[in-house]
């Protein structure tokens, strides 16, 4: 059991005051074609590491999502997708950084940025190439200005814009990803030098990670693998101005990686083959019936069964239901999100009528921000997010629970003392941003 378990009081105002001490693994995705794979309806990848990170890295690591995406794209795909929440999400090619599920800006970013940058002049330059067509407006922000440019003139427009707003007095940065998105940012702007900003708060805060994992697939995320002492990971999907980046700057660094697998399984990939840490995902295990090890894998776990169960792929028996029983003390009570009380073993007789109700539907459950404290010897305080996804239709609810592993209660791995949720619309945090 890992007694480093952290408490998350100031949750969302002070990322740094939940941490007791360095973070285990600070890992920073990308999440167009990394974390998240488009062409994967099933989200299989992306649902393998979310068990993966809740289980085994939630309460020490560091969860960091770097996107090129503006904060109103981010959260559109966090609806769309089954994401769980990052600690920090940097966003708009590393020109805003947020902390926490609420989001809070980092100002000081945000004035580092403003030197040597004036939006207007970018966009009275740019306006002078006809080859550069501007993205929406979402995507234009204070310290990113964003076109379309076609593959074959983004060289040649790259140059000559550098030097024009060189000319005119300004620092900027310009990058092509995708083969199409082109983004001019101030200098001190970019995925990397976002990451180097929060290393060196680590550092300052006397908690640098003991590990950093950088993945990606595109352009805007060659910066990250320039960062010293960095892991990094291309997914094996990765774009061709990424891989060619890497062969003329990078090609002789151990430390990064071509996966051989596509974007999140890359990643998991990736921890093993740095020897991060754990890279089995609850999701690629069968139930071994061994002794869990902590309150985390075993809410995972839980989560796993009921789907497993509703989607008919455990044996319909008596005996899942016993064994679920088996987990329960006998005073431990269900507190529904209607507000009605239960008692928990009789609740899972309820089990019986959803076995395989699901067969055949794209259905499936994950948790979010699972978050424990040790209330005294063997005594967990277990609060997360449970989301359901059925097809188009998803449903959350916030969840606060008691587990002991004591063994009065249970003999091996952890018992069900209490089991509260919360319906969403009683706590406005469970809608996805
Ligand atoms: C995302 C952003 C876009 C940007 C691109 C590459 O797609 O929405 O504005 O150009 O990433 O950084
Ligand atoms: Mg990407």
């Amino acid at each position: 059991m890992d007694t480093r378990c952290v408490t998350r009081l100031n949750w969302g105002l002070n990322i740094m005051d939940r941490l007791n001490s360095s973070p285990r693994l600070m890992l920073v995705s990308d999440l167009d074609h990394t974390m998240v794979d488009h062409h994967d309806p099933e989200n299989s990848s992306l649902l393998r590491f979310n068990a993966l990170w809740e289980a085994y890295y939630r309460q020490d690591s560091l969860l960091v999502f770097s996107t090129g995406r503006s904060p109103t794209l981010y959260k559109q795909l966090r609806k769309e997708k089954p994401m769980i929440t990052p600690d920090i999400a940097i966003m708009s090619v590393g020109t805003e950084i947020t902390y926490g599920r609420s989001m809070v800006p980092d100002d000081g970013w945000v004035q580092f940025l403003n030197q040597k940058w004036d939006k207007n002049i970018v966009i009275e330059e740019t306006s002078k190439f006809p080859e550069l067509k501007p993205q929406a407006e979402t995507e234009q922000r204070p310290h990113k200005v964003s076109f379309y440019v076609e593959k074959d003139k983004a060289q040649s427009v790259t140059k000559a814009l550098s030097k024009v707003l060189e000319e005119r007095g300004l620092n900027v940065k310009i990058i092509y990803s995708g083969g199409i998105d082109l983004d001019v940012l101030p200098n001190g702007a970019g995925k990397g030098q976002a990451l180097a900003y929060l290393l060196k708060k680590f550092e300052t805060e006397g908690k640098p990670p003991l590990n950093t994992l950088a993945c990606g697939d595109s352009g805007n995320d060659a910066e990250l693998f320039s960062i010293p002492g960095v892991y990094g990971v291309m997914v094996s999907n990765a774009q061709e101005e990424l891989l060619q980046w890497h062969s003329e700057n990078a090609k002789d660094n151990p430390k990064i990686l071509h996966a051989s697998e596509r974007c999140a399984s890359g990643i998991i990939q990736a921890i093993g083959h740095f020897k991060l840490g754990l890279n089995l995902s609850p999701r690629d295990v069968s139930d071994t019936g061994e002794e869990v090890s902590s309150p985390h894998l075993e809410i995972v776990n839980f989560a796993l069964l009921v789907e497993k169960w509703r989607r008919a792929e455990v044996e319909s028996s008596e005996l899942f239901i016993a064994g679920l029983k088996a987990t329960v003390l006998a005073s431990a009570i269900l507190i529904h999100p209607s507000g009605s009380v239960y008692n928990m073993k009789e609740y899972l007789n309820t089990f019986r009528k959803v076995y395989g109700d699901k067969k055949g539907k794209q259905y499936r459950i994950w948790v979010d921000d699972v978050l424990a404290t040790e209330l005294a010897p063997g005594i967990w305080l277990v609060k997360f997010d449970k989301w359901e996804l059925c097809g188009e239709e998803r449903k959350g609810c916030a969840f606060t629970s008691i587990l002991s592993n004591k063994k009065e209660i249970r003999i091996s791995g952890f018992g069900l003392v209490q089991f509260g949720a919360r319906a969403p619309d009683l706590v406005g945090r469970l809608s996805p941003r």
